[in-house]
């Protein structure tokens, strides 16, 4: 069957592309690819092959004509609610002159490939509230595309089957198996054989984090997979894989508190061994000395694994567990890339990573062996692995349960989410990378709060103070592109980005393709890294681009707007710092006309001052805690430009409404959801005044803190 796939594979990509099959041995790299789509102009899937290698062989778009890509069209016509543009992380899917796409609450949108006009737009009307229990704001990852039908799962955990023409619902089922814990779904489904995976967020959170797999046509729930064993008290395990798991935990773990593991992205599938691969989360709380009663330590399976498993079932086929015990927020949740490649001179099938953890993984897809490890950006919570056993060597260092420790790479991972490609014809891996450390402190006592980040651990990003530094050089805080060899098992070149924060990447031809959050869209060419193109959209960029060709027409798509952890406060730099933020999909070709700018910032009109509000200093201290704990995550302290309303600047009719909007969830359609689960009416009283005392004082010159900018974690 293998063959047989890539013999066809080869014969339509050369009858279409004579030149790539002369010039750049197309034949070849097809073979390396799993299952691409049989028309070299469609990107059928999220990451156009079965493989999600993010690459297309078309190259009407090269090294001498992509700096003249302008505008081809441009959609805007997302559903906003309550005026928030959130970040847009999904890639479009192009099949049959049709691009279909996500936007951040789960809506799934069609619209005409060649000229941007609406098919269809499904609303999945998700619950507001769920707002609050996405860790890093409200988003959605993409749509999957199969047998007719556009697959999305909606903030509040549904997933939907939509029929591809009609943008009518077909079925709907519920993927949140208990609704106390804080999950969110912003991940994307995955088609494996007849079922649609999909897992969620909440690992952060307080929750179990599982994936579930639904039939295809019907919805039916096919099997969970659950990365972590549950309350034994509460049941008898779902499965033997969750009673094996079980020995890997102590006794005493704190059930209670959900352990997360959440496999928020990092799902692929492999036909020819019918196999889904599994990229899990990190465990929740962050500190595994806190994740139980007694303070022991035990790897903790399925934390921070690859985990295959088999399609039909559910159950694990074999795992490899990357980070045991994991402590740093490191989830192995980093897209999936699956490529045929040889290795040590055999071909192997490999799945390749590159995980928060900042080491780049290839192991074989059939068996679990670990092929080739080696760290891509600046790693010291271990000091090496051993290739026999796969076990990274644990750096003492990095352990801050004694006291505050730096520790690289940062919360924010050597890299996240966003896709990363994979060219068969330079054979490279091309990783959106970050390079910081964190300062790491932990929180404790740990306790399960709904609606609340429940990590208990805190990051600071550099710079770092001398004596924390104790002679180590500064951390770096900047984005890369970085260029790895999976083969050689290193970098073959990396750029630095403008901004810390860089987008998915995408392969067309022979350029790269990455936006960053400068709002600039990039391409490199993928085999030297000279830049070949810097255009600027005005809008941050951290999804992955695509490429298609219509009538002969090559494009290029890319969802644009800012959020995510980042929307609380944007640095100059970021392109929503200096021009207003909003939700749009720009399309692109050679020849195109200019491409339109959002307006950019006006200086901020101030209200006129508040009503003063009377508080004792106790109450106002009161107020500046809760508010730091329960609200900062959004609304920066002291104000600041990003996605969230400034509080710093309030109309006093809104002060008026404050308990309606806080306490009664008034606003919670647009992510403002209620409080009334967590705060006292005496807490938003004294948030309220915090606010309101610490408004007239900053304005008044009585005190005068740093506005704008914020510490997070992830
Ligand atoms: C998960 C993100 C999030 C958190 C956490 C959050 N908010 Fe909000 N808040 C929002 C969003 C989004 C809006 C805008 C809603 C809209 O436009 O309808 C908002 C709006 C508001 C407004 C109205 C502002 C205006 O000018 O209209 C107030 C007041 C407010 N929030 C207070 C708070 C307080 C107090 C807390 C902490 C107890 C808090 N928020 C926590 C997301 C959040």
């Amino acid at each position: 069957m293998r063959m047989g796939r890539v013999l066809a594979a080869v014969a339509l990509g050369c009858g279409l592309m004579l030149s790539a099959c002369g010039g750049h041995g197309e034949d070849k790299a097809s073979q390396m690819l799993l299952g691409a789509p049989k028309t070299a102009g469609d990107w059928s899937r999220p990451g156009r092959d079965l493989g999600d290698s993010y690459y297309s062989p078309l190259e009407g778009i090269d090294a001498d004509n992509a700096g003249k890509l302008g505008l081809a069209f441009e959609f805007t016509g997302f559903k906003i609610r309550g005026g928030i543009h959130y970040a847009l992380q999904s890639t479009p899917v192009m099949q049959d002159g049709t691009l279909y796409f996500s936007g951040p609450w789960g809506e799934a949108y069609a619209i005409d490939a060649k000229t941007g006009a609406t098919r269809w737009i499904f609303d999945t009307k998700a619950d507001g509230q769920y707002a609050r229990n996405a860790c890093c704001s409200v988003s959605n990852r993409g749509i999957a595309l199969a047998d007719g039908k556009v697959f999305v799962g909606s903030l509040d955990g549904y997933l939907y089957a939509i029929d591809a023409k009609t943008g009518h619902q077909v079925w709907k089922s519920d993927t949140f198996v208990d609704r106390h814990w804080n999950y969110a779904s912003n991940g994307f489904p995955q088609i494996a054989g007849n079922v649609v995976i999909i897992g969620n967020g909440g690992g952060d959170m307080g929750s179990r984090g599982y994936v579930s797999a639904f039939d295809l046509k019907t919805g039916k729930l096919a099997w969970r997979f659950w990365v972590v064993p549950g309350d034994p008290a509460k049941g008898p395990d779902e499965n033997p894989d969750v009673t094996a798991a079980r020995k890997t935990w102590p006794a005493d773990a704190r059930w209670d508190m959900g352990l997360g593991g959440n496999a928020w992205a990092g799902l692929a599938y492999d036909p020819e061994t019918d196999t889904a691969f599994i990229g899990t989360g990190n465990g929740g709380p962050h500190p595994s000395w806190l994740r139980s009663k007694s303070g022991k330590v035990m790897d903790e399976l399925y934390l921070s694994s690859i985990v295959a498993v088999n399609a039909k079932t559910g159950r694990v086929k074999w795992h490899y567990q990357e980070v045991p015990g994991d402590n740093w927020d490191y989830a192995a949740t980093a897209p999936l890339v699956l490529a045929n490649i040889e290795i040590d001179g055999k071909p192997r099938h490999v799945i390749m990573q590159a995980p928060k953890n900042g080491v780049f993984y290839v192991l074989d897809r059939d068996t679990g062996k670990l092929l080739r490890a080696n760290p891509y950006a600046r790693v010291n919570w271990m000091t090496g692995i051993d290739m026999q056993t796969g076990r990274p060597r644990i750096n003492p260092e990095a352990i801050y349960r004694d006291g505050p420790k730096l520790v690289w790479p940062s919360g924010a991972g050597g890299h996240g989410w966003a896709p990363m490609a994979f060219s068969p014809r330079t054979g490279l891996v091309y990783i959106p990378t970050y390079d910081a450390g964190m300062r790491l402190s932990q929180i404790t006592p740990a306790k399960f709060v709904p609606g609340h980040i429940n990590q208990y651990a805190e990051g600071r990003f550099p710079p770092f103070s001398k004596e924390d530094l104790a002679g180590r050089p500064q951390s770096k805080f900047e984005g890369r592109l970085t260029a790895w060899d999976p083969v050689a098992n290193k970098p073959r070149w990396s750029v630095t980005l403008p901004t810390f924060l860089g987008g998915g990447t995408m392969v067309a031809g022979d350029l790269v393709f990455q936006g960053s959050a400068s709002g600039y869209l990039d391409a490199y060419d993928a085999a030297s890294g000279k830049q070949v193109a810097h255009i600027f959209i005005g809008t941050v960029i951290t999804a992955a681009p695509m490429t298609y060709e219509l009538e002969g027409q090559q494009y290029i798509a890319v969802l644009a707007g800012a959020g995510g952890p980042q929307g609380g406060a944007f640095m100059p730099g970021v392109a929503g710092f200096d021009h207003e933020n909003y939700q749009r999909l720009v399309v692109l070709k050679v020849g195109g006309g200019a491409i339109p700018l959002p307006p950019k910032r006006k200086p901020p009109v101030l209200p006129p001052l508040p009503k003063p509000i009377a508080a004792s200093a106790a109450e106002l201290q009161r107020g500046q805690k809760l508010f730091m704990d329960n609200c900062s995550r959004c609304h920066a302290a002291g104000g600041s430009i990003g996605i969230y309303p400034n509080l710093w600047m309030l109309q006093q009719p809104v002060i008026d409404s404050f308990d309606q909007i806080v306490r009664d969830g008034a606003l919670s359609n647009a992510g403002m959801a209620s409080f009334s689960d967590s705060l006292s009416q005496a807490d938003i009283d004294a948030i309220k005044a915090y606010i309101v005392t610490d408004t007239i004082n900053r304005r008044k010159g009585i005190v005068n803190g740093p506005t704008g900018l914020q510490s997070q974690t992830h």
